[in-house]
């Protein structure tokens, strides 16, 4: 699995319902390997979900916790499904690639929205993005797209999962 990190975690990226979580879980399995969602255990450490953090907190007290779990994170053999902002702030591409191979899951627009509109209530960004501008969250959508093709990989994330995993296994294996 050639890339610059020591580590052998996989590192998945990718805008909101890219189908990270979905997708790693799968993988994990198949590689035999654990499974953790930075969202998640973020959620785990404050003692608040996501919605709260961003409620009571706001955004970049978010994104400092953010840096601070990938900062802190040893492991390996390791699927990393990351939230969607996270490589984009605090140079934090640069600490993923230190945790191992990270992956951009290329899942196109029109999908994302069609995915999202099924589960707006724990996403913030969408929550104000999808209720003022529709254009908003496309703004967001392209200007992240230069940080996600930053990864040292990259995979169509419009299709069936199973098949994604396969192209996965292909990818990393190469
Ligand atoms: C965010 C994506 C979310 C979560 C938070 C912010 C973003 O994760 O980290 O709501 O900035 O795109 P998912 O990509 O898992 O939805």
């Amino acid at each position: 699995m050639p890339n610059n990190s020591e580590q052998n975690n996989i590192v998945l990226v990718g805008f909101m319902g890219a189908g990270k979580t979905t997708i790693g879980k799968l993988l994990a399995k198949s590689m035999g390997f654990s499974f953790i969602d930075t969202d998640e255990e973020i959620e785990k450490e404050a003692g608040m979900s996501i919605a709260q953090i961003f409620k009571n907190k706001g955004e970049e007290y978010f994104r400092e916790l953010e840096s601070d779990f990938i900062t802190n994170l040893r492991l390996s053999n390791c699927i990393i499904a990351t939230g969607g902002g996270m490589p984009c702030h605090n140079d934090n591409m640069t600490k993923l690639k230190v945790l191992g191979t990270v992956l951009f899951i290329n899942t196109p627009y029109d999908s994302i929205i069609e995915r999202l509109k099924l589960n707006q209530d724990s996403r913030p960004l969408l929550k104000s993005s999808l209720s003022n501008e529709k254009d908003e969250l496309l703004s967001l959508f392209s200007k992240r797209q230069q940080i996600y093709k930053s990864s040292d990989k990259e995979v169509l994330g419009d299709s069936n999962p199973c098949f994604i995993v396969e192209e996965i296994l292909k990818i990393v294996n190469s």
